[in-house]
């Protein structure tokens, strides 16, 4: 019998911490359940105590889930304890995270604390959590440039005060594997109560090891990976959710546990979480890249084609990669409709929702004579931003364009309900549309990323287009998909807009 490796996805936390990732309270529920459809364990859903929009999160989150654990983040506080523990009330099962800095430098500089202090510190905050769930998660913060001797120390204690999970960190991506695979060995061994605990790693990237250093810690007894979809997070990112799984599922003649995902939910939560934070994946990207299962060369297509395995070590089916595939068509009906979002895993919440986004599958038919899964996840995706609470609305936009002429565009935005018109030139059809939003909003928001990319192929695809914009040391995604990008492009920055609108601050956990 292998054992288990459970996996913690903190996407919605660590990989949001990630500057332009922000995402909505129904964004995040709506990574959550497909991260759930995976199969994901734990699904670390954010820092209550960040924010009331985070809290509100972490709440949506634990209400909405049901086969998942959600955790919540807490610094060694009680008020940031208590916090998470009132955002995860309604979950099935529930987790709470806590941590507190261990390396030296991080103990001297930023908590101005003594050893002595951290580790007391510790102990009353596990002993908090643990008033509130048996669930409790213990994070020696930068415990890669911590001391093993006080590690073991503090870890021993906490393990005493009621953690069940010892999560150990290489917070600046600072470990190489061999050294960071001994680390836990060496914190298995001379700990005395380890055998009480999980040992859980979480790497980031910034040498480009985090995938590297949570399998040589998984070789030497972590049971617990905390990754993220596509490597989303701080800095250079967290260890790739992806990665770890089909490395850990490819290589079972060497790991001696393997993970519960659902495989073929990978590609869907990359696309998810790409579109809606708006950081496209690489071409090149391990498993969920464009080209990950493509082949150039002659030599290498001749052999996969004579046997597949001599050029590729996994099937690019197993990992959610399906060719577009025609499902729909005009004549669908509602029922048709509502049977393949279930196939697809998709749930609309309530049947407005469900008439809202069949209203708009009518619509898209209309359009567009083949209507693929890919469509209707972006149609969806659409409706639920259309569904948020949007202070500007695009009720109408007309745009002019042609060969030798200035492009020309003009806009019907309601505001809060009330509708104003606008016109602007622009050096191409976009900058048109934008310019003449522009002049309704005011946003003063900087465009800092537009994007477009094809949902399927053919010149009738679905164009998805992706803005990002800052202002005053926020920044935003916005989304929007039709087959008319111009179209697309203003539903992008509208969503964009109204985030900014709504204003949401933050702390950061680590600060
Ligand atoms: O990188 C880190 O140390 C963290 C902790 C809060 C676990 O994200
Ligand atoms: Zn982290």
């Amino acid at each position: 019998m292998k054992d288990k490796l459970i996996v913690f996805d903190t996407t919605l936390r660590d990989g949001e911490q990630s500057p332009g990732a922000s995402m909505t309270r129904e964004e995040k529920v709506r990574i959550a359940r497909q991260l759930e459809r995976m199969r994901v364990d734990i699904i670390e859903a954010g820092f209550p105590a960040a924010s009331n929009g985070d809290f509100e999160s972490v709440k949506a989150v634990a209400d909405a889930i049901k086969d998942s654990t959600v955790c919540g983040l807490a610094r060694a506080l009680e008020r940031d304890i208590d916090r998470a523990g009132e955002a995860l009330k309604g979950a099935r099962s529930g987790r709470i995270h806590t941590f507190i800095a261990t390396s030296p430098i991080h103990m001297e500089k930023k908590l101005r604390m003594s050893p002595d202090q951290v580790v007391e510190q510790a102990v009353k905050a596990v002993k908090w959590a643990r008033k509130w769930t048996d669930n409790v998660e213990f994070s020696p913060e930068d415990a890669g440039r911590s001391d093993p001797d006080f590690l073991c120390r503090i870890l021993e204690a906490v393990i005493d005060a009621g953690a069940g999970t010892l999560n150990i960190p290489d917070t600046v991506g600072y470990n190489l594997p061999q050294q960071f695979g001994q680390l836990i060995a060496t914190l298995r061994e001379r700990i005395p109560n380890s055998d009480k605990a999980v040992f859980s790693v979480h790497c980031h990237n910034d040498l480009g090891l985090a995938v590297a250093n949570s399998l040589a810690a998984v070789l030497n007894g972590a049971r617990q990976v905390e990754c993220t979809i596509n490597g989303l997070g701080e800095r250079a990112g967290n260890a790739s959710l992806e990665e770890i799984v089909m490395a850990v599922r490819t290589r079972q003649d060497v790991f001696t546990c393997d993970t519960q995902i659902d495989a073929t939910q990978i590609v869907p939560a990359s696309r998810l979480v790409a579109s809606i934070t708006g950081f496209a994946v690489q071409p090149n990207k391990a498993i969920v890249g464009a080209n990950a299962f493509a082949h150039e060369s002659g030599i290498h297509q001749d052999g996969v084609l004579k046997h597949r395995e001599t050029y590729e070590i996994m099937r690019a089916e197993d990992v959610g990669w399906s060719a577009n595939k025609m499902v729909m068509g005009k004549h669908s009906g509602r029922n048709a409709f509502k049977t393949r979002l279930a196939e697809l895993g998709i749930e609309l919440g309530s049947e407005d929702a469900l008439n809202g986004a069949f209203a708009r599958f009518k619509e898209l038919a209309d359009k567009k004579h083949e209507i693929f899964d890919e469509d209707l996840q972006a149609l969806v995706s659409d409706e639920a931003a259309a569904l948020e609470q949007e202070h500007y609305k695009l009720v109408s936009l007309k745009v002019c364009s042609e060969t030798g002429e200035t492009p020309h565009a003009t806009v019907v935005v309601a505001v809060n309900g009330a509708e104003q018109q606008a016109e602007a030139d622009g050096g191409g059809p976009v900058d048109a549309a934008f310019k003449a939003i522009d002049s309704i909003v005011k946003s003063g928001a900087e465009l800092q990323l537009y994007s477009v990319n094809n949902i399927t192929s053919g010149t009738d695809a679905q164009g998805e287009v992706t803005v990002r914009l800052s202002k005053g040391g926020r920044i935003v995604n916005g989304q929007g998909s039709d087959t008319d990008i111009v179209i697309a492009s203003a539903k992008s920055y509208l969503h964009a807009l109204n985030k900014l609108h709504s204003k949401l601050e933050r702390a950061h956990p680590q600060v």
